[in-house]
């Protein structure tokens, strides 16, 4: 029998159980054994796996995380651990690997694939920056959380008529901020693509309170800044794949709306509340259309590739073109979002 490894790495997100479950499901019927790497690419260098059969993912689809656990571990930052990947993945007997993850996991798994490792990708990702697909999955449940916590915070500012900052995550990229600011009916959505201008966003909720408005609900993207300042940082320490710990942006939002306005400004940061608990139905549902993709395509030795959301079609997409640019939010979709500013 041939085997198929399966592993998730970097930040967890909701649908990795579908996933999971829906690669050990699909691979089963196609004559596969599966084998489940624990902790991402840590237990490929680690060689921590188990053998997933039909009971290990039984119940397994409405559950938040993912049952293999996660890291962000980098195989090609420490001298050495490359060449423990590949003798761990002939230890192991594996003829194909189904990484699924983020910009970083898969960027991995673009670089093994072309070492040689017939490698396949899913796309996850809370933030939705990658490239080739249109939806990563866990993006739509985290939009979700925030819209619900949006909602909440309208009720209470309303009757203490108050600002409040919504700070949400998305890395470098604004499209949780976007769409559940959209979908929560902010007042202004600021995101790391558009500089904030302080002047112009205080404008905007004075001139809504001229109106006859007293409380406004501003959402700000954690890679958001200010223009003329860099991003603001939890950490500067970097992660093994170079990336800082963002954050904090909400809280200097806040404090310099109420020094110019005088409005009182509370903030709230959502933060892994986004990240946490169980999967929406179109995240369940596109994690096992990836998941069900990614077994054809190990089974068509269609190594180096990912599969994809284009339109209401899964596909297939080069790992290297989708983790060589980052996908972020267009002017234009910026511009429909302005329309209900102020
Ligand atoms: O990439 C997903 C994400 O949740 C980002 O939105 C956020 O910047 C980052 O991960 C947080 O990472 P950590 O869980 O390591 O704090």
């Amino acid at each position: 029998m041939e085997k198929i490894g399966i592993l998730t790495g970097g930040g967890d997100c909701p649908g990795l159980n579908a996933v999971i479950r829906a690669v050990t499901r699909k691979s089963i019927n196609e004559g596969y054994e599966v084998i489940g790497i624990r902790n991402g690419w840590k237990g490929l260098v680690e060689k921590d796996a188990i053998t997933l059969n039909l009971e290990s993912v039984s119940g397994i689809l409405p559950k938040g995380g993912t049952i293999l656990g996660t890291s962000r571990t980098n195989p090609y930052k420490k001298e050495g651990e490359v060449a423990s990947v590949f003798v761990n993945y002939k230890a192991l007997g594996l003829s194909a690997l189904i990484a699924v993850g983020g910009e970083d996991t898969l960027g991995v798994a673009a670089k093994l694939s072309k070492e040689g490792m017939p490698v396949v990708g899913v796309p996850k990702t809370i933030d939705n920056d990658l490239s080739c697909t249109d939806y990563t999955f866990g993006f739509d449940t985290a939009i979700n959380i925030a819209t619900e916590c949006i909602d909440r915070l309208h009720t209470t500012a309303e009757s203490h008529h108050r600002i409040i900052v919504a700070e949400v995550m998305g890395r470098h990229a604004g499209w949780i901020a976007i769409e559940s600011g959209i979908a929560g009916g902010a007042d202004v959505i600021l995101i790391p693509e558009v500089p904030i201008d302080i002047e112009e966003v205080c404008a905007l909720i004075k001139r809504r309170h001229s109106r006859g408005k007293t409380f406004s609900i501003i959402v700000v993207a954690e890679g958001a800044q200010f223009k003329q300042s860099s991003m603001v940082l939890q950490e500067e320490k970097l992660d093994d794949f170079g990336h800082v710990r963002l954050g904090g942006i909400g809280e200097i939002l806040g404090r310099e709306i109420e020094k110019r306005t005088g409005y009182e400004t509370r903030v709230s940061v959502l933060g892994h509340i986004q990240r946490g608990g169980s999967p929406t139905a179109f995240d369940r549902v596109l994690g096992t259309r990836f998941g069900v993709k990614a077994v054809e395509l190990v089974k068509a030795k269609q190594f180096g590739q990912m599969a994809a959301l284009s339109g209401n079609k899964i596909i297939s997409a080069a790992l290297s073109t989708a983790t060589g640019k980052l996908k972020t939010v267009d002017q234009e979709y910026y511009e429909l979002a302005r329309t209900f500013f102020g």
